[in-house]
Order: structure tokens, then C-alpha cells, then sequence
């Protein structure tokens, strides 16, 4: 088929809501564009383990650290569902965990923010997986089909971490005062970080047209930044804690609140490596790629040896 037609299918499939699979014919931008966000997404999944994961050992009861195991568990797992999705775009793993490694490529501006006390872990769980999953719910449709598959579940695990994250919350907004302390100084840290998650403003938002245009992204980054806002200043009023937002109001006329603006100079510095700690997450995962290479390694050997002996029988 010529490439005029084989666009006009390719574009005719997207009218009709039909899901792109990797054997069908793409263009180009469509694949690098998919190609550099389910990388980053999976990169923000498997650097998301680490802040959540240095508080494994200090969990405050034999319960909490079962269900924080379980949940940092469950981001490595998202982050294989990613990478085995962005691989049927014809890129290898080594070559995505590369640009990782030597920060070619993003990963959420999120996760270069330090976790300085337990009731992080519950900020964290309440905004940042609760952004996560406002922002993920739409990509259950996004219109490349290994992506949209790997969401289904990716988005049923975020709720139960969104649950986990409110339920500490409660624990400590409805404790001691000095709890409630620690519930409202980790909101007034996490709260713009967590708007930042959903992007630049729709006005400065390069990728967005294409995103939109080829179904990728269904809404745009302002829309759900302000869904976000609607759904959880509620949340934070029955908690009794206060949102750092002097400007933050209902707006009856839109239905909705109205909102200050995030510190945009601070997300470009984060998103170009000068954020807190994004020295200290890509070397945590450097070493612990490197240090996982004789697993990966002898994982090789018993495989190509039971390829041999499958092939003898
Ligand atoms: N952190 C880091 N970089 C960001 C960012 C953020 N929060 N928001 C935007 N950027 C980057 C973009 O990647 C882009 O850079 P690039 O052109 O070099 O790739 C640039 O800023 C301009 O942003 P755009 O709005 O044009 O980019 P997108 O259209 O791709 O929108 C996005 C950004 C909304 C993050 C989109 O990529 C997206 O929906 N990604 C999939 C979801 C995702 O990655 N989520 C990560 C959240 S964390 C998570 O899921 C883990 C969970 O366990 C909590």
C-alpha cells in the first residue's frame, strides 16, 4: 500500500476509536511520540520505588509496611508493563534504560522531592498516586493498544495506593495535634508538586496538539490539573487540613475552584535535573542497575540453555 493510503487508514482507524497495534502501519511522530511517553511513564514508575522505598523499614507497624511493601512492589510491576509496552514499539529495553541512565530521558518531576517524614508516604499515596490515577484513567483509551491494556490494571493497582496514602492521612489528621502537624506540614509540601505532575499549562505545552490529535492524551493537562483540584480540596476539608492556595476559592460560575499558579521556574529546574534529589535518584538507580546485572545475566544463560534443551526433545 502506498503511504498515502496506508495514513488514511491509519487515520481513518483513529476516527472510528479503533486501537493501533504494533503491527499496524504508523507514522513516525505517532511511534517516537509514544515511544518517548510510555518510557518516561515507565521510568517514573520504577523511580517513584525509591522515595516510598526508604520508608519500608521505618513503616510505624507490621501493617503499614505490608501494604507499603505490597504498593512499591506494584510500581516495579508497572514499570515492566510499560517497558514491555514501549518495546513493541521497536526499541529495546537496554536502549530505554539507557537514556534513564544518563538522563536523556524524564521521568515525573515528582519523585525529586525528598520523603522526610511517615506522613509523606500518606501525601504521597493521597496526591501523588491520586494525580497519578486522574491523569492514567483517560489512558485506559489512549489510542495505542499495548499501552491502553497495560492501563486497565496499572489503574486498578493506583486506586488501592490512593487508598493507602488517605487512610494514613486520616490516621494522622484525626490523631495527636503533633499527628496533625506532621498530616498538614506534608500537604503544604506536596500539594504544588503534585499540580505540577500534570504538566506545563495547555498554552506551553508542545506535545499536547499531536497528543490530542492521535488520541494518545483524550484530555489536556490544565483540564485535569483542575479535575484534581476539584476532587481533592474536599477530600482535605473532611481531613480538617488547609491547602497551601491563598488564591484557591469556589468558582460557582465554572463549577469548580479556582486556583493559584505553581511555581513554573521551579518545575523547569526539577524536569532539567536540578530538582532535590535527582542527583541522588538516578545514581540509586544506576547502582542498583548495575547491580543487578548478574541476575540479568544468568536469567540469559537459562534461557538460551532451556532453548537448547526444548529444541533437543
Ligand atoms: N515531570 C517531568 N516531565 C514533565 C512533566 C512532569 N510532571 N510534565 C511534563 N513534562 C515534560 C514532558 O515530558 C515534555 O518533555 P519532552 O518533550 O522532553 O518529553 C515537556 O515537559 C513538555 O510537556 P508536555 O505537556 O508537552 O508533555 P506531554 O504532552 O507528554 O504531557 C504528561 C506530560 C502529562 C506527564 C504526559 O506525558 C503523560 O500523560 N504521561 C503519562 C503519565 C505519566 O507519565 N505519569 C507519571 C506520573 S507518576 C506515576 O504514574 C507513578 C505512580 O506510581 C504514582
Amino acid at each position: 500500500m502506498e503511504t498515502v493510503s496506508l495514513e488514511a487508514n491509519f487515520d481513518a482507524k483513529l476516527t472510528r476509536n479503533e486501537m493501533i497495534e504494533p503491527k499496524d502501519w504508523m507514522p513516525d511522530n505517532y511511534r517516537k511520540h509514544l515511544i518517548r511517553q510510555i518510557s518516561q511513564h515507565a521510568h517514573s514508575e520504577i523511580v517513584g520505588m525509591l522515595p516510598e522505598g526508604n520508608w519500608i523499614t521505618r513503616a510505624p507497624s507490621l501493617r503499614a509496611k505490608i501494604v507499603l511493601l505490597a504498593k512499591v512492589q506494584d510500581e516495579g510491576g508497572h514499570g515492566l508493563y510499560l517497558y514491555t509496552a514501549a518495546e513493541t514499539l521497536q526499541i529495546s529495553r537496554e536502549e530505554l534504560l539507557d537514556q534513564l541512565h544518563t538522563g536523556k530521558a524524564k521521568y515525573s518531576s515528582i519523585f525529586n522531592y525528598p520523603t522526610l517524614t511517615w506522613a509523606d508516604i500518606g501525601a504521597v499515596g493521597w496526591l501523588v498516586d491520586g494525580a497519578a490515577i486522574m491523569n492514567q484513567v483517560m489512558l485506559q483509551r489512549t489510542s495505542y493498544g499495548p499501552y491502553a491494556r497495560a492501563m486497565v490494571r496499572i489503574c486498578k493497582e493506583e486506586s488501592f495506593h490512593q487508598r493507602q496514602g488517605y487512610e494514613i492521612m486520616c490516621r494522622l489528621a484525626f490523631g495527636s495535634q503533633e499527628q496533625k502537624e506532621m498530616a498538614q506540614d506534608a500537604l503544604n509540601r506536596w500539594w504544588w508538586p503534585s499540580l505540577m505532575m500534570f504538566g506545563p499549562p495547555d498554552a506551553n505545552s508542545p506535545n499536547s496538539a499531536n497528543a490530542i490529535k492521535w488520541k494518545i492524551k483524550r484530555e489536556s493537562n490544565d483540564q485535569l490539573r483542575q479535575r484534581f483540584v476539584n476532587q481533592t480540596v474536599p477530600q482535605a476539608e473532611f481531613l480538617g487540613l488547609s491547602v497551601p492556595d491563598k488564591e484557591l476559592k469556589w468558582n460557582d460560575a465554572k463549577g469548580g475552584y479556582d486556583f493559584g499558579t505553581p511555581d513554573w521556574n521551579e518545575f523547569e529546574n526539577v524536569i532539567h535535573g536540578n530538582g532535590p534529589c535527582n542527583k541522588e535518584r538516578l545514581a540509586a538507580r544506576v547502582e542498583a542497575h548495575d547491580k543487578g546485572r548478574w541476575v540479568r545475566e544468568a536469567a540469559a544463560v537459562f534461557a538460551a540453555k532451556k532453548k537448547g534443551m526444548d529444541k533437543a526433545a
